[in-house]
């Protein structure tokens, strides 16, 4: 199953609940929730408590990708928050392995994103540990970037390696998603498509996330 996710980075933050809900009704299968910190990326953006409020208005599964500086110490409490994929950065973690187990020890899936500028082959001795693999097609921190082509390569070269070794990870593709590049990029053997501006950017949020669940 393919997944589109909308990111709330581009929602309306005064009025969550009801964006939210627009696309959950229009077919969204994952919400991503965007965990900043103003130190690992040059912007904040929210925590736990949002966190909170946003599991009690949706029964969409909560995609948390957190760009945060040596996230061990907050894994227990985003998963308390509500959180079912948690999703930590490579270059934010220097036990990154244990950190992963962690986060399987709370229950939840566990994903790994990594950067523009760092190789793919980085994750291979960690691959079949993880459920999720997100591939940062901008440099993470804000919503609304240009998507970066060579991000092609490392999907087509994570791609191969999964097949090669018969792994079950998902391969999620973050930052510059829209219409136009979804189909390649589900060709190419994306399974997780996140979309900021591309719906919640969009005057007909609902509208979006229908167009992007019919090139799924
Ligand atoms: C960027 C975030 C993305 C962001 C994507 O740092 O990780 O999830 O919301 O936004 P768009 O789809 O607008 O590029
Ligand atoms: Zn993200």
């Amino acid at each position: 199953m393919k997944i589109i996710a909308p990111s709330v980075l581009s929602a309306d933050f005064a009025r969550l609940t009801e964006q939210i809900q627009t696309v959950e009704k229009a077919g969204a299968d994952w919400l991503h929730l965007d965990v900043m910190d103003g130190k690992f990326v040059p912007n904040i953006s929210f925590g736990q408590p949002v966190l909170r409020s946003i599991r009690a208005v949706t029964a969409l599964p909560l995609d948390v990708h957190l760009m945060i500086e040596d996230p061990g110490p907050y894994l227990e409490s985003f998963a308390q928050s509500g959180a079912n994929i948690l999703t930590i950065h490579l270059e934010a973690c220097v036990h990154l392995h244990r950190n992963i187990q962690q986060i399987k020890a709370l229950g939840l899936q566990a994903g790994v994103a990594i950067n523009p500028h760092t190789p793919v082959e980085s994750l291979w001795p960690l691959l079949s540990d993880l459920d999720l693999v997100c591939l940062m097609s901008v440099n993470p921190g804000f919503g609304g970037q240009s998507f970066i082509p060579s991000t092609m390569n490392k999907l087509a070269s994570l791609n191969r390696q999964r097949e090669e070794h018969e792994l079950a990870f998902r391969i999620e593709i973050d930052g510059g998603v829209d219409l136009q590049n979804a189909a390649s990029l589900i060709q190419a053997g994306a399974d997780v498509l996140v979309a900021g501006n591309s719906v919640f950017g969009q005057a007909d949020a609902a509208l979006a996330v229908r167009r992007f669940k019919a090139i799924l």
